[in-house]
């Protein structure tokens, strides 16, 4: 299934340690009575109807009500849809980039997982697509690299195909657990072509610092 990374906890300061994945195609959510609105008839009465924006509105809410969405404000809500559009459409405008194959390696060993992103993302886009990789990869922040969980390490041979890192990253890196040499936040990594076909390693243990 296919899933769009949603960044609007940096606007909306209010849902930074939600889940920003959601799933086309999946589950709707109602109320617990037939007589209350459901989220997305609470939504429609606020003017927001377009099925795919209402969805990704939704799943930065763990668990979606409309007593949470009251709570989010229409200010909230406002700033919310505007962050599911633009991920929306730039999702939609990167369908024609290249395709990028990455290999990522679990800490638990085994043979590494194939993931194909498109040029310009980073390893936020890879883990909001892949449900195997987002269990050992949070992201939890949500890619403004202020958490940590998203510490790949590269192999030495690969490390110089990647721009260098700017001091926010590298002042986050020190503080990760099993820093090496060739370390770095899956978030800062932008996907070329240079890295197509790299194989990284997922670390043995991970600190949230967010
Ligand atoms: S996702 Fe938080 S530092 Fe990369």
């Amino acid at each position: 299934m296919k899933r769009i990374a949603v960044s609007a906890a940096r606007l909306t300061g209010r849902a930074s340690a939600m889940q920003k994945t959601w799933v086309s195609g999946g589950a709707r959510y109602f109320s617990s009575t037939d007589t209350e609105p459901t989220v997305e008839s609470f939504l429609a009465q606020k003017g927001y109807t377009d099925p795919q924006i209402v969805k990704g509105m939704l799943a930065v809410f763990p668990k979606p009500s409309v007593k949470e969405l009251t709570q989010f404000g229409d200010n909230g809500l406002a700033a919310l849809s505007a962050a599911v559009i633009r991920e929306v459409e730039k999702n939609a405008a990167s369908e024609h980039l290249p395709n990028v194959t990455i290999y990522v390696r679990s800490a638990h060993g085994g043979e590494p997982m194939k993931l194909v992103g498109k040029e310009g993302q980073t390893f936020i886009q890879l883990q909001a697509n892949n449900r195997v990789l987002a269990d050992e990869m949070e992201c939890a922040c949500g890619g403004i690299a202020a958490c940590s969980t998203c510490h790949i390490i590269f192999k030495q041979s690969d490390f110089a195909k990647v721009p260098g890192a700017d001091d926010a990253e590298v002042d986050m890196l020190d503080l990760t657990e099993d820093l090496t040499d060739t370390s770095r936040l899956g978030c800062q990594v932008y996907l070329t072509a240079a890295l197509d076909g790299v194989t990284v390693q997922l670390p043995k243990e991970v600190r949230n610092l967010h």
